[in-house]
């Protein structure tokens, strides 16, 4: 971290003293006074802070929240939005997928946060709930009602404070009030400094129509169309569940215990009464070396530690497919072959075109340091200019039509509210912006993907290390809908910035595009190039019915076959959703907070 970001927490700490007093947050286990914990959470991440703040509104309630990252205040590069690209590694996992045959064997980057407040720390902010049918399958699959779109509704209120964006202007028509609240505890907002992209992006939706025309908004259930993005920033900063659910008043709740820099490895068994394994002890290290140390909830042990880790501590814990675990010399406790297993998750490339060189966009404030310099001054100053937005402005969600499905060979969408793809248009290189040029990058997106026996798991080398990084095969563009559904993804594309709107502001394709756009068999090339799997992973611990012969989790998330253990994150969700992760899995942390409440009568 540099000069500006130490002024930063500077600034933090004489402008904002209380917003810098760590009540509640302790860097080691020995520095927290000795607490009889009614519930332990491992994973301070996006779910683990919403469930760790709701279950300790009961003062009566002792909560202990367990997180392997750091603390994520006054960290300049998370809490300016546009830097969302350029957030240091020290604050990612650093995962990996193993070789990817389809991806040209390139073993590819599969981000998620390490530090409080997990993904929602590092993403793109995007606040996108996902299709009314896509929540109407979860219901179908879990035989829960309360999954379906309509149960959901009271669980985005919780969740949701919508607030003015950044620059205050007006933004009548630019999404839908009666749909959003302004109760919850995480800000969502619209767009606060606006792009010549903005208006044209508009425009060429009047000129085209069709799959191209105006959504007003795409969190009503139905988002087709090219809609405004909505984000989760609170006047121009990132709100992430860190800042917002775990913020300075909640964290001074003394029934609230957070603890930093601790790495989950495993949930261990306690003697029970009943003849269920009960799993209420969580262990976890400071220090890679160890020592280890042990934290125990008399009511639950909820993991929350996001669709990658969670997988990896179960297997760790004896919970997954126990002849693998016995072939890998991990004494297998509860068989349950689905963890790790049946991982969904978007297949994704980004494209770029080149721009005129008079237009506004967002290169420059990564091709000239000064100017960055000035325009941090101003973000600190003001919380005006842009640095307050996402990369990413408006999206276009769109289906395939009957044709299209029918070359492909299926539809493996949830229902008519469902898109297949999505466009993300940004106003610039990203995600790295090349030393001179001006650019738009528009990363298209297999929001349905079929590729299946995609999983994570643990490495096989004995003797076993609990902290070695899981094993990720994504399988990313594996089946027939995923690569043709690419293509014609990209060729939609072009077709969107064929509009007259464009004629001044497009110069024309990067030249691998424009190479790429020749064939076939040059597009596939391409793809495979540049694609892969994005950060939208979710079912490595899936929900599935009561009486289901597979799946990880009850409709309630406690796991299947044990006793006091719940799960709650994205790992839960069967597939994943046509849309932004990030808002499902507030929408499944509320639920979940809920139904613990619920059952310990808190
Ligand atoms: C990821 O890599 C960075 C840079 O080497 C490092 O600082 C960070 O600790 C790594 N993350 C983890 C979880 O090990
Ligand atoms: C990927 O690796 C496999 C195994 O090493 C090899 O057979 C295959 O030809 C490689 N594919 C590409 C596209 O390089
Ligand atoms: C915002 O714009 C709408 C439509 O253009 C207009 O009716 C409304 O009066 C404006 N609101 C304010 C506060 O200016
Ligand atoms: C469990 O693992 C074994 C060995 O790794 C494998 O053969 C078997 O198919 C797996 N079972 C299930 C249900 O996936
Ligand atoms: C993966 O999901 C399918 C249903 O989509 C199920 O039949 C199968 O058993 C699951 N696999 C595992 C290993 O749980
Ligand atoms: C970089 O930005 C500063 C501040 O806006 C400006 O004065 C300078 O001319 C810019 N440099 C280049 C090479 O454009
Ligand atoms: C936004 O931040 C600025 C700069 O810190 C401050 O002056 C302003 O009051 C804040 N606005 C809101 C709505 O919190
Ligand atoms: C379906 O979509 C394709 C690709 O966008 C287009 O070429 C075709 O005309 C469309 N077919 C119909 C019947 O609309
Ligand atoms: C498993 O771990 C070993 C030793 O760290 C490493 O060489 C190997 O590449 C790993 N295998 C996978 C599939 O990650
Ligand atoms: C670039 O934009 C200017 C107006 O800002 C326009 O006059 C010019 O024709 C554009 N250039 C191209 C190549 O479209």
């Amino acid at each position: 971290m540099g000069v500006v970001a130490v002024l930063y927490l500077l600034f933090l700490i004489l402008l904002q003293p209380q917003s810098y007093v760590i009540a509640a947050l302790f860097e080691h286990i020995q520095d927290i006074p000795p607490t009889d914990y009614d519930f332990v959470i491992l994973g301070g991440g996006t779910a683990g802070s919403v469930v760790a703040n709701r279950l300790s509104e009961n003062q009566d309630v002792n909560v202990l929240l367990v997180e392997a990252g750091g603390p994520n205040m006054g960290i300049l590069p998370i809490d300016i939005p546009l830097f969302t690209y350029i957030i240091p590694s020290q604050y990612e996992w650093n995962t990996t997928t193993i070789p990817q045959p389809a991806l040209n064997n390139r073993s590819v980057n599969f981000p998620h946060a390490f530090i409080l407040g997990g993904s929602s720390s590092h993403n793109g902010m995007i606040y996108n709930r996902g299709p009314k049918d896509d929540w109407d399958r979860y219901a179908r699959l879990t035989g829960d009602d309360g999954w379906s779109w309509n149960s959901i509704q009271p669980f985005i209120a919780k969740n949701e404070r919508w607030t003015p964006p950044a620059d205050n202007h007006n933004t009548t028509g630019q999404y839908d009030p009666a749909i959003h609240s302004t109760t919850g505890i995480n800000s969502v907002t619209l767009e606060g400094f606006s792009l010549p992209i903005d208006s044209l992006g508009l425009q060429a939706s009047q000129q085209l129509g069709g799959i191209f025309s105006f959504n007003l908004d795409y969190n009503s259930g139905n988002p087709l169309g090219l809609s405004w993005a909505q984000y989760t920033i609170n006047n121009g900063t990132r709100s992430s569940a860190a800042a917002s659910y775990l913020a300075p008043n909640f964290l001074q709740r003394p029934n609230l215990h957070v603890l930093v820099n601790a790495r989950g490895s495993r949930v261990l068994q306690i003697t029970s009464d009943s003849k269920t394994p009960a799993f209420l002890s969580v262990e976890f290290a400071h220090d890679l070396d160890g020592p280890l140390y042990h934290a125990k909830a008399s009511k639950e042990v909820i993991i929350s530690t996001g669709a990658i880790n969670t997988p990896q501590i179960l297997l760790n814990s004896g919970i997954g497919n126990s002849s693998f675990l016995s072939s890998i010399g991990i004494q297998p406790l509860v068989h349950l072959p689905g963890v790790g297993q049946n991982m969904s998750v978007h297949a994704s490339t980004k494209n770029a075109w080149i721009v005129n060189s008079s237009a506004a966009t967002d290169d420059i404030i990564f091709q000239n340091q000064t100017l960055q310099n000035l325009l941090v001054d101003e973000w600190m100053e003001t919380k005006q200019g842009p640095l307050v937005d996402s990369p990413e402005t408006q999206n276009v969600y769109l289906r395939f039509n009957q044709s299209t499905l029918e070359i492909l060979g299926e539809d493996p969408s949830s229902g008519p509210t469902a898109p297949h793809v999505s466009l993300g248009m940004q106003p610039g290189f990203f995600p790295i912006v090349p030393p001179t040029g001006k650019f738009l990058t528009l990363s298209t997106t297999i929001l349905t993907p079929t590729s299946r026996k995609c999983s994570i798991t643990i490495n096989s080398t004995l003797p076993l290390n609990v902290f070695a990084p899981p094993v990720v095969d994504a399988k990313t563009l594996t089946t027939r809908f995923d690569i043709l559904g690419m293509r014609e993804a990209i060729r939609t594309a072009i077709a969107f910035f064929s509009a007259p709107a464009w004629d001044e502001y497009i110069v024309g394709p990067t030249s691998n595009l424009a190479a790429a756009l020749e064939s076939d068999d040059a597009l596939d090339e391409y793809i495979r190039s540049i694609g892969g799997p994005n950060e939208h992973v979710v079912g490595t611990a899936s929900m599935t019915a009561e009486d289901a012969d597979y799946g990880v989790v009850n409709p309630d998330l406690l796991v299947k076959c044990v006793e006091g253990l719940r799960i709650v994150d994205a790992s839960v969700l069967p597939l994943v959703t046509a849309g932004h992760t990030q808002a499902p899995v507030y929408i499944v942390a509320e639920r979940a907070s809920s139904l613990i409440k619920k059952k310990w009568g808190i």
